[in-house]
């Protein structure tokens, strides 16, 4: 596998968490922001046995990293039984298709753009589709150089009673009631 940046590695207690919160019966996952699959590739060996993971990412003029996105996920499946499956678009349009399709996940990782209404539209939009007792995990609710939280807190405040906080450190994540 092929990686030039991780902003993965150091969230993987958060995600061991998560994967223990949502139990071992898991088997369909929604990542909304890929890069290079490095969160891809670990959720792949995470996932349950004939698991599916959908992973968002319009790769706006990122050719290489798209290339390498595909076969980093090429290679974290071969030998599972696992579908990984790349949806090239924006999340606000893939999302909307996805409800339509009444599509269900057990884990949903938020990891798009950092912009806050985004960040809030994708967890808006992305909580329906989450099932009873799934986890949705945010990364960089504690990055200063963006404004991620607002957006994570404009979620939080909105759903309030509707989840159980996980987890609350540079990440945070919520179970669904
Ligand atoms: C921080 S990277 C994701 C890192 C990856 N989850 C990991 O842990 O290795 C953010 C990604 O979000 C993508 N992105 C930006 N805006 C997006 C949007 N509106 N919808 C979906 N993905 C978006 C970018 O193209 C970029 O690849």
């Amino acid at each position: 596998m092929e990686f030039t940046e991780d902003w993965f590695t150091h969230n993987i207690p958060n995600f061991e968490k998560c994967m223990l919160e949502v139990g071992a019966k898991r088997k369909h996952f929604l990542e909304i922001g890929a890069y290079e699959g490095r969160s891809t590739c670990w959720l792949i060996n995470n996932i349950g046995e004939g698991g599916t993971i959908y992973s968002i990412d319009p790769f706006v003029g990122m050719e290489e990293i798209e290339e390498r996105f595909k076969n980093n996920t090429r290679e974290a499946v071969k030998g599972t039984k696992v579908i990984s499956c790349h949806v090239k678009s924006t999340s606000y349009q893939a999302l909307a298709k996805m409800i339509s399709n009444k599509q269900e996940f057990d884990f949903i990782y938020i990891d798009g753009d950092h912009d806050p209404a985004t960040t809030l539209a994708d967890a808006a939009m992305a909580w329906g589709m989450l099932k009873t007792g799934g986890v949705m995990l945010f990364d960089d609710y504690e990055y200063p150089q963006e404004p991620t939280k607002v957006g994570i807190q404009g979620f939080m405040q909105g759903f309030v009673g509707k989840y159980d906080l996980v987890l609350q450190n540079y990440q945070l994540a919520v179970k669904k009631k």
